[in-house]
Order: C-alpha cells, then structure tokens, then sequence
C-alpha cells in the first residue's frame, strides 16, 4: 500500500517536472534577454507597449521634413501591410520581427534590410520619385515566406503634405 502511494507521488512529480521542460523554449527567451541585456524590444510584448504599438506603426512626419516609418515583419506578412511615404524626403525605417528573421527588401531597388527579433533595424531610405513598389522579404523565414508581399506607395511630397496625420500613417485612407 505505502509503494503505491510512494509510486504516485514520484510520477506525479515526474509528469509536473515534464511540462516546463517542453516548453522551455517559451521560458528561456526572455529569460535569456533579461541575462544579456542585449534585447532593445521584446518581440513577445510589441503590441502591448513601447515602441510597435499599434497606433505607432506606419509614416510619421518629422519637424525636420524627414519622415519615419515604424514596421513589424512576422510570419507571414508586414504590418503595416502597405506604407505611404513622400518622394524625395529622406526616409528613416525602423523595423523589428515578432518571430522569425525576415528581410525588408523593395522590388526594383538595392534596399534589402535585414529583420531581427529582438533588435531594431534602423535604415536610411530615400525615393526620388513617386511609384509602387512590391514590398517582399527575402529571408526564407518559414512555410509562408514567399507569400509575405505588401506595399509601398511614394506619392508627391506635396500630396503626402496636405493629408491629414491619420491618412499618412498606411495606404488605408487612399
Ligand atoms: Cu519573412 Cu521570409
């Protein structure tokens, strides 16, 4: 009788130790950032707080003419899914990945931006003239990778100009 008692306990521990133990992967990630203190964001936490909310991401005008554009790359597409952005006016991308390595690249240009989780990829672009570019990435990053395409739409810096904040932030108000 006492064995028995003993034999449930033991395995009752054995299967409680078994369950973290699969999903170490889900422990140890931010464990290990917090250890290095090399992580600029948390790709787990982006749409919680900092600075990939929402409501942050897209084209934003700068006091000195420039614009900066906030992106997320995660399996398997680009948020926001199409960016507006004035020509001529130089353009500074952040972006960072909420899973896997991606790469921003622009379809008919030299501009290839390497993606990271954890890390923020900061670029310098300019376009001199309005056009459509397909936006694709060009790390193999999973079963999805090559139907990651989006957008980006350069129209007339005096067309960006005249839009009101919310319309400049993605194509959506076009
Ligand atoms: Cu993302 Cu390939």
């Amino acid at each position: 009788m006492k064995w028995r008692k003993l034999r449930t306990f033991l395995l009752t521990v054995l299967v409680l130790c078994l369950i973290p133990a699969t999903r170490y992967y889900q422990i140890d990630e931010p464990l290990l950032r917090y250890f290095k203190g090399t992580g600029e964001v948390d790709p787990l936490a982006l749409h919680l707080s900092g600075e990939f909310v929402e409501n942050n991401l897209g084209t934003q005008q700068n006091a000195d003419g420039s614009v900066t554009v906030r992106m997320i790359a995660q399996q398997y597409l680009f948020v926001p899914h199409c960016i507006l952005v004035p020509a001529g006016v130089p353009i500074h991308l952040r972006i960072t990945s909420a899973d896997a390595v991606h790469a921003l690249a622009f379809s008919g240009t030299e501009y290839n931006v390497k993606v990271l989780p954890g890390t923020i990829s900061a670029t310098r672009l300019e376009f001199s003239r309005p056009g459509e570019y397909k936006t694709v990435c060009r790390e193999f990053c999973g079963a999805g990778h090559y139907a990651m395409r989006s957008e980006l739409k350069v129209v007339p810096r005096e067309q960006f100009r005249v839009l009101r904040a919310g319309e400049r932030g993605s194509c959506a108000a076009q």
